[in-house]
């Protein structure tokens, strides 16, 4: 199964994937986490990795490379900017380049790559080659992808959802974050894809849980699961000390459950 995780910026997409990671790997998954947000460089340390993975930019002949296939084909006329980044039709987690996936304790990492300069140009490569690595990703039967998405919604512009099994948002007490959900919910089933629903994130008090709970349901957006506000989170965040012992497992088991991945 691939899922991507997607939100407002801030609402704890990065959190939630390494906390899902966690749940994943307790039931003996081999969860492949995929960063495609090309602005935040957190993820590798939330995991407990040393280093961040090459980007599969990289492997796909650099940022300028792919920006000249995309316009070679908009040029031809071709309105979807698809191309082939690997030769192969399928890209398993073993046939990738050693430097381009860092492993440990059961979990793997993979990164599209970043934006390090002023005037370097739009993400618009990084979405694609997210796109297309999803498409060929081919998972042994017990592995796992969870994808981290960029904040927004412009991977919806570049199709990245229509590579992937579920979509789940993660939606934080605010209304930004919660009409987001609602627009996030649309994009991805008029993208034709598979929309799991919401976790709820820093979650407060109980009445903060239900109002958010309530607009939702306003909109139409399950609810998957709902994670504690935890100063312990934000302390590990704020140290930059990886996020293995969270979350409780009761968070835990109701994320797998509204997956249907039973962790009993
Ligand atoms: N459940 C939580 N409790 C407390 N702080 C949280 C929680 N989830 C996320 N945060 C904090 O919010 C900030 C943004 O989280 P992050 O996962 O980086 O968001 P995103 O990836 O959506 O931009 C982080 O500094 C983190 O400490
Ligand atoms: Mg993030």
């Amino acid at each position: 199964m691939k899922i991507c995780i997607c939100g407002k910026g801030g609402s704890g997409k990065s959190t939630v994937v390494a906390l899902l990671a966690n749940a994943f790997q307790k039931l003996g998954k081999k969860v492949i986490i995929v960063d495609a947000d090309e602005s935040n460089a957190s993820l590798y340390w939330m995991l407990g990795m040393e280093r961040p993975p090459l980007p599969l930019l990289d492997l796909a002949g650099g940022k300028k490379a792919v920006q000249q296939k995309m316009l070679a084909r908009f040029t031809k006329g071709e309105t979807e900017p698809a191309m082939s980044i690997w030769a192969r039709d399928q890209i398993t987690s073993e046939a990738i380049p050693s430097e381009y996936i860092v492993q440990k304790e059961g979990r793997c990492m993979v990164a599209t790559g970043k934006i390090h300069q002023s005037l370097e140009g739009c993400a618009c490569p990084m979405g694609v080659v997210t796109r297309e690595f999803l498409k060929k990703l081919s998972l042994a039967p017990n592995e796992l992808a969870l994808i981290d998405l960029d904040a927004g919604i412009e991977h919806f512009g570049r199709g990245v959802e229509t590579s992937v099994d579920q979509v789940i948002c993660v939606v934080e007490p605010s209304l930004e974050s919660i009409s987001l959900a609602g627009k996030i919910m649309y994009l991805t089933l008029t993208a034709g894809a598979s929309f799991k629903g919401a976790i709820l994130n820093k979650i407060s008090t109980v009445e903060e849980k239900a109002l958010l709970s309530a607009k939702l349901t306003e909109l139409g957006v399950p609810i998957l699961a709902a994670l504690p506000h935890s100063k312990n989170i934000q302390s590990a965040c704020l140290e930059g000390r990886p996020l293995n012992d969270f979350p409780a497992p009761a968070e835990a088991a109701d994320i797998l459950k509204a997956l249907q991945l039973s962790g009993d």
